[in-house]
């Protein structure tokens, strides 16, 4: 595995292999949960897209966007908020309701789910991903879960996305993870690697942004 140089990963703490939460990361984590529950937000990973957003800009006022692997919804919740565009998520589980958000609920690598977003969104700008597999416990086997999904979200923009259109997916540093990237990289001009502050300390989660699709 290629070990990125720090200063290639925009972060401001970063740490690996996952370790086990400290009374103050557990502290931390407890803030931001409460933090999320007093401004409306449906989890603290609303915090985590406010600063990709923030740095990266990925979301346009006229943006149509599609947030694979989206419940419960906080991620649609600030991309709502962001744009005037058509605004989708996807989860394998139901979704609770949303003003002005199109939700599905399928596996987002099914070509059922592909099909209906190909007739209900005319131009797809946007396409985030937070999915994450169920973790088993196996750490092996949990990798490469996380990193199929990122390579079916990758094959979705793929089928979806417009050219010079923007999509970011969450994985984990570990087995496969260059491999990824480096895929990412064939397909868009600009791609960086994005560890949030609100991400939790001592996990190994990551963020691939990818900006400019090549088509
Ligand atoms: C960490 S949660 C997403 C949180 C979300 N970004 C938010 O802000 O509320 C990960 C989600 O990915 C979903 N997921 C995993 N694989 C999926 C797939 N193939 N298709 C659809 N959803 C999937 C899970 O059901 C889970 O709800």
């Amino acid at each position: 595995m290629i070990a990125y140089p720090i200063a290639q990963i925009a972060t401001e703490r970063f740490s690996r292999p996952e370790v086990p939460p400290t009374m103050s990361s557990r502290w931390a984590d407890d803030q931001l949960h409460r933090k999320a529950k007093k401004e409306g937000y449906r989890s603290r990973a609303a915090y985590k897209f406010h600063e990709i957003q923030r740095r990266y800009h990925l979301v346009r006022r006229d943006d149509n966007v599609i947030d694979l692997g989206a419940a419960p919804g906080s991620w649609l919740q600030v991309i709502r908020s962001l744009t005037d565009g058509m605004v989708m998520g996807i989860d394998l589980n139901y979704i609770p309701p949303l003003d002005g958000v199109r939700l599905l609920t399928g596996d987002f690598s099914s070509p059922e789910i592909t099909s209906r977003v190909h007739a209900e969104v005319p131009v797809v700008n946007v396409v985030v991903c937070d999915a994450a597999p169920k973790l088993s416990g196996n750490h092996s086997y949990d990798q490469a879960r996380a990193i199929a999904i990122g390579e079916e979200a990758l094959r979705f923009t793929h089928q979806l996305l417009k050219r010079g259109g923007n999509f970011v997916v969450k994985s984990f540093q570990g087995d496969m993870f260059d491999q990824l990237v480096g895929k990412v990289r064939e397909k868009f001009l600009a791609v960086h690697l994005f560890r949030p502050n609100s991400t939790r300390k001592g996990s190994s989660e990551i963020y691939i942004i990818a900006k400019n699709y090549r088509g």
